[in-house]
């Protein structure tokens, strides 16, 4: 198993990925993967690799690296790892976000994307990180918990239906 940025040589494993999703995305993208879905694949890496780099993010976003977790030539899931806070990800979004493919949960990749991520945050520099979820998303809170987070507080504004929960990932 490992965690990889895309690159042009894993091409097909992606649109593997985006097939399985469907063009909803079964609740398992981000709505940017489907957005560039249709442009050329170089062009898309491209744009992963400016927006690690701060180049042409869209409003209200900050640099951030996404990594794909790969395990037996198959994506199985996805993290962000946002290399700074501004004040909208500071209350609800955190440094690290992952999704897991439907047809994977339940296997402990959950887990493991995290712990990969805190590698690669480590490995940028950051010596904390704050990673949140909903208040009712169990699976999340344990994978969070079992990284060694330290629940800080709840969150909760007219944006949110549900609260968000807070936590500290100290990165040694
Ligand atoms: C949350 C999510 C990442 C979990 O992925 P996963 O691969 O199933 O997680 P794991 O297999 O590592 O499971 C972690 C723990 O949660 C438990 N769990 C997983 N899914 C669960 C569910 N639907 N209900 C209750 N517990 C669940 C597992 O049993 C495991 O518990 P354990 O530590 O006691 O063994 C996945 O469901 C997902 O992608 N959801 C949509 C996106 C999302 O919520 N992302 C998190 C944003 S904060």
């Amino acid at each position: 198993m490992r965690l990889v940025e895309l690159t042009l040589e894993i091409e097909a494993v992606y649109r593997e990925l985006l097939d399985e999703l469907g063009p909803d995305g079964q609740g398992s993208a981000t709505s940017w993967m489907l957005e560039h879905s249709e442009e050329p694949f170089e062009v898309f890496v491209g744009r992963l690799q400016d927006w690690s780099r701060g180049k042409d993010l869209k409003d209200g976003w900050v640099a951030f690296s996404t990594f794909w977790l790969v395990d037996d030539d198959r994506i199985v899931g996805k993290s962000s790892l946002r290399h700074e806070l501004n004040e909208h990800l500071c209350n609800i979004g955190g440094h690290i976000g992952y999704v897991i493919c439907e047809s994977f949960r339940r296997k402990g990749y959950g887990t493991e994307i995290l712990r990969l991520t805190l590698e690669k945050a480590k490995e940028l520099g950051l010596e904390r990180v704050l990673v949140t979820c909903d208040e009712d998303n169990i699976a999340s809170a344990k994978i969070i918990e079992k990284n060694g987070g330290i629940f800080e507080n709840t969150y909760q504004d007219d944006e949110l239906d549900v609260p968000k929960r807070r936590y500290w990932i100290a990165i040694d």
